[in-house]
Formats: structure tokens, C-alpha cells, sequence
């Protein structure tokens, strides 16, 4: 590849502005937003554009952002901002805000970055391509639209767009698939309802159609998203003998010949009813590991946060998936200092938390989101408490993690190898527990389940050798 200084690109692309179609885009932010870029991705490599590694080799900058705490916020606003001081020479370069932030923030985002491109909301994914072609041509003619182009307006079905796969080369084996968009939980410091919208499903055919698709191409575990996938389809299609239209798909995809493992994330508590529970005593390829939020072991602070369930309801769905599946593993949301949380109320939640003896948790310091209820509480939790229990779970979870890890030294686990590692030597997989593991292998074990025998742990990883 050729090596051309930065600010020497837009002299040379001007001529030629149809190879000005590198795209790069960074995300921020959830799975749900991994996804969201892939299916970006694969529509614009239908385009004719090139999706690039590195985002040094780009002509078009797409971050897609996230808006759940103000600290994302920031984050892709000041890499924002830095972008166009510095590739704002070449006057070809072009950068999109999509996603969360783009949402939530929309034309207000120009007060702090004027010369962003463009600004495209949640619903409206599948039309960057149209938006990026408008804009190539617009400078191809030598007249530049002179304004950003913002839509972040509602669209009905929109949660049927996210669809496209990314193909590559290396034959993938884990994919992730969008089953429903928006959410009509209202959590009191939750702003998802407003970036995502209203919650939406899409049709089970479709859904099942992409699973089995990605199947014929390799993919042997596939892990279900959604804003609270356990409502999956309740506006949409009746229960059937008591089962929900959730496990109605789960069982739907279970049938797929070929496909190993099911995952999904996130559920809600209140999705766990005795279907779901059962589910996983009669549908082998639903790995034992569910992400579970709890948010809050406070039934005070679970009640101000407008989540409907207790600690003590909350204890008897993990007891209920453990004596279904005894080896089940769970990880778990948590909100520390959320306002007017009290050192008892965090007591509780540091007990339950240690009671369920979690693999992995996303531990997340309380932040301030206009427009949420809670934002406007009077009783917010001083900086230096929510530090401080962060740091009591987080320890807390070190130690579980350390203590689940060495506990598997021996045994046989099945993993399904994905790949080389990072430095092309040995080989990753998951363990059906979602442990990543390290080990030897050989190329043609790609693709397949195989039994590892664990030799040595670190806090997050474990090491082994293949029977
Ligand atoms: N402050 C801190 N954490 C939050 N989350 C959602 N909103 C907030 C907020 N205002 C966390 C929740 C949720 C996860 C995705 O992000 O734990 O489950």
C-alpha cells in the first residue's frame, strides 16, 4: 500500500473521489452496538465500500456511540473532536455520529462539534449507505452539501434492518443475532428507552431464517440480542402451553441441525418464569451461563429504581437455575450509588452479590442522565462513596472469579475453538460457562466443540491441553 501523508490525501483523492470509500467504524458501548456496526458494515461492503482495520487507513470515520453513562458520552464526543482537528485538512475525509449519543443528543451535538458530517440515529442504521453516497457525490460535484445531515427520527420496522452479516474470509463461528430493538422498561436511571425506543420484535421466521443461514456458513454458537430479549415477541404472538414467545424462538433455533451452542443477553429478572427455568433442563445446546441484572440487593433502592422484583425473588430464579442446572454460571449488572443508596442498602446488595457467587460482573458507578427520573433527585451519592463501593465489589469479584477458575484446575471442559489468540501461537475458545480458554491446536479444529483439560487459571482465563 502506498504511504501518503495525511493532509496530502484530499489533493490527490479530489481527482478520483470514488476511491475516497474506506470506512472504519469504531463502537462503543454494548454488544448491541457490536452489532448494530457489523450489519453497517456488511450493508456498506454491499455498496461497494471498503471496511478497513485500521482506522489510520480510512477516508470515512463512523463512531458508533453509546449514551448509557455520561462518561461514554464523552469519551466518543472528545475522540470526536480530535478527529476533526486533526483529518479536517483533507477535505475529503468524512465523520458520522451514529447510534446512542447521536439519539439522545441529535442536532445538539453541533454546538460542540460543528463540522461532523453526519448524525444518524438508532432507527435509521440502513440508510447510512444512502447517506454516505450522497455525500461522496455532493463533493464529486464540487459542491459540498455545506450541512450536516441529521435523522434520528422514528421508523416503523427499523428493528427489522439489522439483519446483514459481515462475511470473511476465516470462517466464523460465533455470531450474534439482533432479535428486538427499544425497550419499555422505564428504569428510573435508565436512558435506553430514549436512545432505542419503543420495544419492537422482529418476526420469528426472519429470525430463524438468519440463524440457519449463518449455520450453512460455519457458525456453531450464535447468542441472541436484544434490550430485554426474555419479552421477546409478547406484543406479537400468544404463549403457547404456557411457553413464552421467548422460549417458543429458543426452541425454534434449538432445532437448527448443526449449531452447538445458544447464548442471549440481556434478559430481566422478571422474564425468568417457570418456562425459561425448564427450558434449560430440556434444551442441551442453551449454555449454562446467563447474564442476570440485578442492579441493586436493596429492595428500597430495587423499588426507587422501578425494578419490579425483590431480593428475595431475585435469589429464588438463581436457586431455581442452579437446581435445573447445578454447574450454572452467572454474571450480573450492578449500579453502585444510585441516589439516596445508604451503607445498608449497600450492605444488601453486597451480600446477595457474594451469596450468588458470580463469575463475572459489570460493576458500574451511578450516572447522572438527563431527562431520567432519578437524574433529578436531590439525594445524589457523593463520588468518593460510589468509588468506594465499587471498589468493595469489584474486589469481591475477583476473589469469586479466582476461586470459580481454580476450582475447574482438572477438569475436562468443552470449549468450541474460535481462532488463533493475539499473537497467532496458540488457540481461544469459550467454555460453555463463557470462560475464554487458552491451548495448542491444530488449524483444522476451527469450528469444532472439543474437550480441554484445564492445567492452569488466571482471575479471567483459563489454560489447558485437548484430550
Ligand atoms: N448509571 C450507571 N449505570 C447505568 N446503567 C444504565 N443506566 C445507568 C446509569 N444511569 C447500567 C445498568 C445496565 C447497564 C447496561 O448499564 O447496570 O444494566
Amino acid at each position: 500500500m502506498l504511504a501518503i501523508p495525511v493532509d496530502r490525501m484530499g489533493s490527490l483523492f479530489r481527482k478520483n473521489l470514488p476511491s475516497v470509500n474506506r470506512v472504519f467504524i469504531k463502537t462503543y458501548g454494548c454488544q448491541m452496538n457490536e452489532r448494530d456496526s457489523e450489519a453497517v458494515a456488511a450493508m456498506l461492503r454491499g455498496r461497494g465500500y471498503r471496511i478497513v482495520a485500521t482506522e489510520d487507513d480510512c477516508d470515512i470515520l463512523l463512531l458508533n456511540t453509546c449514551s448509557v453513562r455520561d462518561a461514554a458520552e464523552q469519551k466518543a464526543i472528545g475522540k470526536a473532536a480530535h478527529v476533526l482537528g486533526h483529518r479536517r485538512k483533507n477535505p475529503d475525509f468524512i465523520l458520522g455520529i451514529l447510534g446512542c449519543m447521536a439519539q439522545n443528543r441529535g442536532a445538539g451535538l453541533l454546538d460542540q462539534l460543528p463540522d461532523v458530517d453526519l448524525i444518524v440515529g438508532t432507527q435509521k442504521f440502513h440508510h447510512v449507505p444512502d447517506y454516505l453516497d450522497n455525500l461522496r457525490s455532493a463533493r464529486e460535484a464540487g459542491v459540498p452539501i455545506g450541512q450536516t445531515i441529521i435523522d434520528t427520527a422514528e421508523e416503523a420496522d427499523s428493528q427489522n434492518t439489522i439483519r446483514d452479516h459481515l462475511e470473511s474470509e476465516t470462517q466464523p463461528v460465533s455470531a450474534f443475532v439482533s432479535i428486538q430493538q427499544g425497550c419499555n422498561m422505564n428504569c428510573s436511571f435508565c436512558i435506553v428507552p430514549k436512545t432505542r425506543g419503543d420495544e419492537r420484535s422482529r418476526p420469528m421466521e426472519e429470525i430463524v431464517a438468519e440463524c440457519a443461514g449463518l449455520v450453512e456458513r460455519g457458525v456453531r454458537e450464535i447468542t441472541l440480542l436484544g434490550q430485554i430479549v426474555t419479552s421477546y415477541g409478547r406484543n406479537r404472538y400468544a404463549h403457547a402451553g404456557g411457553i413464552s414467545p421467548f422460549v417458543q424462538l429458543l426452541e425454534r433455533i434449538h432445532a437448527i441441525e448443526g449449531l452447538e451452542r445458544i447464548r442471549f443477553t440481556s434478559p430481566h429478572p422478571c422474564g425468568f418464569k417457570t418456562d425459561l427455568v425448564e427450558a434449560y433442563g430440556r434444551l442441551p445446546k442453551l449454555c449454562e451461563y446467563v447474564h442476570l441484572p440485578l442492579q441493586s440487593g436493596s429492595n428500597r433502592i430495587l423499588k426507587a429504581m422501578n425494578r419490579p422484583y425483590t431480593q428475595e425473588r431475585y435469589g429464588e430464579i438463581v436457586g431455581a437455575l442452579r437446581a435445573v442446572r447445578p454447574d450454572m454460571y452467572f454474571s450480573t449488572d450492578i449500579i453502585v450509588g444510585f441516589p439516596g443508596e445508604t451503607a445498608e442498602d449497600f450492605s444488601a446488595t453486597r451480600e446477595l452479590f457474594a451469596a450468588v457467587n458470580y463469575d463475572m460482573a459489570y460493576i458500574f458507578k451511578y450516572s447522572i442522565r438527563t431527562g431520567t427520573p432519578s437524574a433529578e433527585r436531590p439525594d445524589q451519592v457523593p463520588p468518593e462513596v460510589k468509588e468506594e463501593r465499587n471498589q468493595t465489589l469489584l474486589g469481591l469479584l475477583q476473589e469469586n472469579s479466582a476461586r470459580r477458575n481454580q476450582a475447574l484446575l482438572g477438569t475436562v471442559q468443552e470449549v468450541l475453538v474460535e481462532g488463533p489468540d493475539q499473537t497467532g501461537q496458540r488457540y481461544t475458545g469459550r467454555t460453555r460457562g463463557n470462560r475464554v480458554a487458552v491451548f495448542e491446536a491444530a488449524p483444522h479444529r476451527v469450528g469444532m466443540l472439543a474437550p480441554l483439560t484445564i492445567r492452569r487459571a488466571s482471575v479471567s482465563t483459563l489454560y489447558g491441553e485437548l484430550a
